[in-house]
């Protein structure tokens, strides 16, 4: 009897670390397995898995607060981009028709579609399916690949389908299920105006043609189609989402999109991937974010259906509702305000509302938390004030770190979200709290000038499972350790 437990003891420590390492192969093993969830693995930019394919600067980065910095760099382009994008409103269409009279400060592209997420998923493309290594980009709904289409023998300038730089081209040739969208139709004149279709139509049966420029110089040019996605499934099967739209890249223009083959859209739209592979699966994805900051070796799990982790989650779970048509494409939030250490921060409420220059996203392409500086300044005074007994350190590009020798983090205040309708988010300390070095903490909080857009990003929404209900618009958090117990 003792035997027999030690040894099963000693099973569920080695399914848990496979579970841990591999999250895919844990579902295999499980009889009550629900068939009817997509699981793919979030893979962070600076995952060892990444090495040498994503990072053009040195790698691995030689220390930590190197990588934040990075992070950080990143957001703030993000930002700029988002915001451009909001501002412009409707406004961009036209200005992207407009081509030459486009002013400087006009945005030439959403930050929608920015394409910069710090995270990777693999997809598979086509039939026969050829995986991706795709961005996955909460703020963008047009998937695309690198693609060569109409070569017919020739190599198109590939060799054996990479590019110069060993990214992976999708040749769409030979796909038996690559439909082109003709530049004729309703959807390329009409729906796609939104992912900046061309007007260009020499011959009915072109294919839409689109050209996205931006902020920061990188472009991505090439034509709309409708193909078919494959996806593992949890209970070990693969099902095949036919009529995507993808876009075949053509060409790429700067470095926004380094190491990967294209995008993969998650942002709330029609033709988004997120929208079509949730339709599939009861309208529900969900993720959960581990510690990326931390060195372990944990895969991140993006889940289109009914998480399964969730039940065991059910009784701390709270749910608010999500806006999906005030900052499109991205996921919003209706925030009453902020409190620390139980008292609520005097922060003026248009801060919080996306009709007049403010709101909330939950946005897993950014890390840090950007708040418009009316809410900055009082979480900052806040938060300072309880570490302010530690030595200050000057670690740019942070506005407050200090030397954290003996720092105890159950001594201070928590910071809470509040919701609107009554839910609360409590991240964990270190998750605004954020170790950058040895011995070495920083106020994770990122400024941003009035009026804007705020941003709950990765790092505060780390160790906590959100599952979006995109027929009921709600988002449903819970803590969670994000392994698959
Ligand atoms: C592409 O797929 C959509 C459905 O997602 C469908 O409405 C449309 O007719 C398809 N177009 C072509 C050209 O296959
Ligand atoms: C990290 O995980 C990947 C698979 O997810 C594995 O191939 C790799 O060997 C792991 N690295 C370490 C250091 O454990
Ligand atoms: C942190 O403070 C709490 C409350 O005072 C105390 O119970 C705990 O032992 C302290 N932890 C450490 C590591 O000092």
């Amino acid at each position: 009897m003792m035997k027999w437990r030690t040894v099963s003891l000693l099973f569920m420590i080695f399914l848990l670390s496979i579970c841990s390492f591999h999250g895919l192969v844990l579902a295999h093993d499980l009889p009550q397995e629900e068939p009817d969830m997509m699981r793919l693995e979030l893979i962070h930019r600076h995952s060892p898995q990444l090495i040498g394919t994503v990072h053009g600067g040195p790698w691995p980065f030689k220390t930590r607060l190197e990588r934040v910095k990075e992070l950080v760099e990143r957001d703030i382009v993000r930002h700029r981009v988002t915001i451009s994008h909001k501002r412009s409103g409707q406004g961009r269409l036209s200005t992207r028709r407009k081509d030459s009279e486009t002013s400087a400060e006009m945005p030439m592209s959403s930050g929608a579609d920015y394409g910069t997420g710090q995270y990777f998923v693999q997809v598979k493309v086509g039939k026969p399916a050829r995986a991706f290594l795709l961005i996955a980009d909460a703020g963008s709904e047009l998937t695309w690949v690198n693609c060569r289409y109409g070569c017919g023998s020739k190599n198109c300038n590939t060799h054996k389908g990479r590019l110069r730089n060993h990214r992976r081209v999708y040749l769409a040739d030979r796909s038996s299920s690559f439909e082109t969208i003709p530049c004729l139709s309703k959807m390329c004149k009409i729906e796609l105006m939104n992912l900046f279709s061309l007007a260009r139509c020499p011959t009915p049966s072109t294919p839409c043609a689109y050209d996205y420029s931006y902020l920061d110089g990188s472009a991505a040019l090439g034509f709309f189609a409708n193909d078919t996605i494959t996806v593992g499934l949890t209970n070990g099967r693969k099902m095949m989402l036919e009529n995507v739209l993808i876009g075949c890249t053509e060409s790429t223009r700067g470095q926004g999109f380094k190491g990967a083959d294209g995008v993969l859209g998650l942002g709330y739209g029609k033709h988004s991937f997120a929208r079509k592979a949730a339709g599939k699966f009861g309208d529900k994805f969900s993720y959960c974010l581990v510690d990326h900051l931390s060195p372990k070796n944990i895969s991140n799990q993006l889940i289109f259906g009914t998480n399964r982790n969730k039940h065991s989650l059910t009784r701390n779970i709270q749910h608010t509702k999500l806006l999906l048509n005030a900052i499109p494409p991205f996921y919003a939030v209706n925030i009453l305000g902020i409190s620390i250490g139980g008292v609520m921060l005097r922060i003026p409420t248009e801060v919080w509302d996306a009709s007049l220059g403010g709101g909330t996203i939950l946005d897993s392409g950014s890390s840090l938390t950007l708040l418009a500086e009316p809410a900055y300044n009082p979480v900052m005074t806040a938060l300072q004030m309880s570490v302010s007994t530690y030595e200050r350190l000057d670690l740019k590009p942070f506005e407050y770190c200090f030397k954290s020798t003996g720092f105890n983090e159950s001594l201070v205040p928590r910071l809470v979200f509040h919701f609107t309708d009554g839910a609360r988010f409590e991240p964990p300390v270190k998750s605004y709290i954020i170790d950058v070095a040895p011995e070495s903490k920083c106020l994770g909080f990122v400024s941003v000038i009035w009026p804007s857009t705020s941003i709950i990003g990765n790092i505060m929404q780390q160790n906590n499972l959100w599952e979006f209900d995109l027929v009921r618009g709600t988002v449903g958090f819970a803590p969670s350790s994000c392994t698959c117990t």
